[in-house]
């Protein structure tokens, strides 16, 4: 008898529910009419009277554990379906949500894509895997060209045609391929390059690329068009400079500086105290490129440029360090909440 008590009081003591009905099982099990501790109390009568004293004491323990057991599981269960009926109370205030916000280089994206709308610019967009011909051959790089080399473009390791894209240009290609003029397009992506990561350059950034072709499309165009888009993104007293360059898929070539929007063009780190930043590099479509799309160069002209977005939010919000907008570091990108 005294093995089973101590079997039924670890029983008790590991017995736990959530149900009702298991409950009462439990007490009908040891307290009930019939139960475990009624037939012990039943059996102990006809003990000796030493022995009487030895179970006495463990029949009243049992019953004790059995009984609080019982009481406490049965509290629990009432407060827990109190807490089921009680009333929805529908007058509370309700808790606001905590709401993202948009990403600083979306932010300067869609601003982007909004002044050049408002100049009858669409919007499109190609692949990040590119292979050779749309994002070097087309464009008029020749075999040797320097940007080939591994140490600027990510091949793929089995099959060296396909790249991840060096820049958005391979876009213009399958736009031109697909659709004849006139066209007047904007292509924003994710394009690639292998740098080494620093605060200055990173192995992907963002790039938009802009193509126009039509008949009689001149460099003037292109200027108009550029200097309108620095005046409304950067404000009006925003002034543009044109430099001569050289890409392979334009001629002639520029690269376009603004006045730093920062110093004012008085002079500070962002544009290395010459009071003017880099913004993009731009053209004329080179004729080879035309012809390689099946677009007719005789009858047709057209400008392209291509901005970095990186360089664009920096300038309007002043960010230090490249690595920034891809860490997603909550802190970094909570600032910008009010720019939704
Ligand atoms: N693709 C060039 C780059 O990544 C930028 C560029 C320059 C794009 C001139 C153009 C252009 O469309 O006409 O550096």
């Amino acid at each position: 008898m005294e093995y089973n008590i101590k079997r039924h009081l670890d029983e008790i003591a590991s017995f736990s529910t959530t149900k009702p009905d298991e409950l009462e099982q439990f007490r009908i099990k040891y307290l009930g009419k019939n139960g475990i501790l009624n037939t012990f109390f039943e059996e102990f009568k006809a003990q000796a009277p030493q022995q009487k004293q030895v179970l006495g004491k463990l029949l009243n323990s049992l019953k004790q554990a059995a009984s609080e057991k019982y009481n406490t599981l049965k509290n629990e269960l009432d407060a827990l379906g109190q807490q089921e009926i009680k009333p929805l109370d529908l007058t509370l205030n309700a808790t606001n949500g905590a709401y993202g916000a948009r990403h600083p280089m979306s932010i300067i994206r869609q601003e982007i894509i909004e002044i050049f709308s408002r100049l009858g610019f669409t919007v499109t967009d190609g692949p990040e895997i590119e292979d050779d011909w749309h994002n070097f051959t087309a464009l008029n790089f020749q075999p040797d060209h320097p940007a080939r080399e591994m140490q600027d473009t990510f091949f793929i390791e089995q099959n060296p045609d396909i790249v991840l894209r060096t820049h958005t240009s391979s876009v213009q290609v399958r736009l031109m391929q697909n659709q004849q003029p006139p066209l007047r397009v904007l292509m924003p992506g994710r394009v690639y390059r292998n740098e080494a990561i620093s605060a200055r350059a990173h192995c992907f950034f963002n790039q938009v690329e802009g193509l126009y072709i039509d008949k009689n499309v001149s460099f003037a165009d292109l200027k108009q068009t550029l200097l309108y888009f620095s005046k409304e993104m950067f404000g009006a007293d925003t002034k543009i400079r044109l430099r001569p360059s050289y890409f392979p898929f334009t001629e002639p070539s520029a690269e376009m500086d603004i006045s730093c929007s920062l110093c004012g063009g008085k002079g500070c780190p962002m544009c290395k105290k010459t009071g003017w930043v880099e913004i993009l590099g731009c053209g004329m479509v080179d004729p080879n490129v035309l012809e390689n799309c099946h677009i007719d160069s005789k009858v047709y002209t057209g400008y392209a440029f291509g901005m970095g977005i990186e360089r664009i939010t920096n300038l309007k919000y002043a960010v230090k360090d490249l690595r920034l907008f891809s860490e997603n570091d909550i802190r970094f990108l909570k600032q910008f909440e009010n720019n939704i």
